[in-house]
């Protein structure tokens, strides 16, 4: 049975929801699901903005039906060819078929490798292109690698609704509300639109500012996501934490601390840093990287002003899960950081010196303090060691922004 929400006049959300998806991109868990947000705009023509995943395409063609009414679908404006929103293509022409795609170049060039769609009617579009659809007219901004290079946003100006694809987006199913200010959304999902952010377009920081620098030559009253919840009121809650996150500012000064232990030695000596931090009123954050799910290091990576690596040394490299985090921190451009490092090893330790190497490849990294090394296990003549980082960490942050 078809289930759609009335966005505003004439403005329905048509997507769907999935909370049985194990993993997002077959790596990002999604514990509380996700949406795929298409929208169906009824005008004298009609117009659906994107399609959903495969997983949910069944849903999603109800609630197209139950939105067009028994009209026909004139336009179908493919935003993103990421397959999450666009697997429904086909279905959506075999339907509807007098429909027009409405796409970039590069879309056109993705939908024909994802998919077959024979001489499905087009439009190609590129910046600044216009599209009346009677009384609404959509004006077509490109967002390359937000997050493909195919990427556009859709402006339309009666409402001044920003259609804007995987941008303000956040992972999460909606669960009967369609907007975010239904519900608590800073103490409910604001980690998880982090979350989405950094893993999903985290790497790409200069291209959503140059979006955001073209958002603001635009009135924005209302942004529709492809994931996530429909903004009305308060825009800049989302709209400024991915000023920072686009800009790897931290937005809040502490320390993150992830480790890697195999018998808890170096948990031992990440404790006792994070006692003495706690104990200088720094704020403290842990993870042990071989049970905390990469994603949400990568998020608290990119929220926090500090990040420390502590880790073992393993097969004479560092230990698995670390290397892992740090070669997936290195993808998603993560920069502007205080680091301070740990190793372990109880005949040759590296992974101080290997973890160093890779994360001094990457932007405005600034190291405090020595790296500790540490011979299997914490001993008493180690400890001032300890509180030398200790106080380097502290130290190193201004007097102004300790928190
Ligand atoms: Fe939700 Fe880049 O797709």
């Amino acid at each position: 049975m078809h289930c759609i929400k009335k966005i505003s006049d004439n403005l329905l959300w048509v997507g769907a929801n999935d909370r049985r998806l194990a993993m997002f991109e077959g790596v990002y868990s999604v514990p509380k699901g996700v949406s795929y947000n298409a929208y169906l705009l009824l005008d004298e023509k009609t117009a659906l903005f994107d399609t959903v995943d495969k997983a949910v395409q069944g849903r999603f063609m109800e609630n197209l039906a139950e939105g067009l009414g028994g009209r026909k679908l004139d336009y179908l404006i493919l935003q993103h060819i990421e397959p999450d929103h666009s697997y429904a293509v086909e279905a959506v022409a075999a339907k509807y078929p007098d429909v027009t795609l409405v796409l970039s170049a590069k879309a056109w060039d993705f939908v024909s490798q994802f998919f077959n769609l024979g001489d499905v009617k087009r439009i190609i579009v590129k910046e600044g292109d216009d599209l009346s659809l009677g009384t609404y007219k959509l004006h077509f901004v490109m967002a390359p690698m937000v997050h493909w290079p195919e990427v556009m946003v859709t402006y339309e100006e009666k409402t001044k609704t920003l259609f804007s694809a995987d941008a303000f987006g956040s992972f999460g199913a909606l669960n009967g509300a369609i907007f975010a200010d239904e519900i608590n959304f800073e103490r409910d999902y604001f980690d998880e639109a982090r979350r989405y952010y950094t893993n999903i377009v985290g790497k790409y920081g200069p291209q959503v500012q140059a979006l955001l620098n073209k958002a603001q030559g635009l009135t924005i009253e209302m942004i529709c996501p492809l994931h996530g919840f429909v903004w009305r009121k308060n825009l800049g809650e989302i709209i400024k934490p991915y000023t920072l996150w686009s800009k790897y500012e931290p937005e809040e000064q502490g320390v993150m601390i992830a480790y890697a232990s195999v018998y808890g030695n170096t948990e031992n000596a990440a404790e006792i840093l994070a006692s003495r931090l706690w104990e200088a009123g720094i704020r403290t954050v842990m993870f042990d990287v071989s049970v905390t799910p990469a994603s949400e290091i990568i998020s608290a990576a990119f929220k926090w002003s500090h990040l420390v690596f502590a880790s073992t040394t393993y097969n004479a490299g560092v230990f698995v899960t670390m290397e892992a985090l740090i070669y997936d921190l290195a993808a998603h451009n993560i920069q502007n950081r205080t680091v301070g490092v740990i190793e372990n090893g109880s005949w040759a330790a590296t992974s101080g010196k290997l973890m160093k190497d890779k994360l001094a490849a990457c932007r405005g990294m600034r190291f405090v303090g020595e790296t500790l090394s540490i011979k299997s296990s914490v001993k008493e003549e180690k400890l001032d060691e300890l509180n030398t980082l200790a106080k380097a960490i502290v130290d190193s942050f201004k007097v102004d922004e300790r928190p």
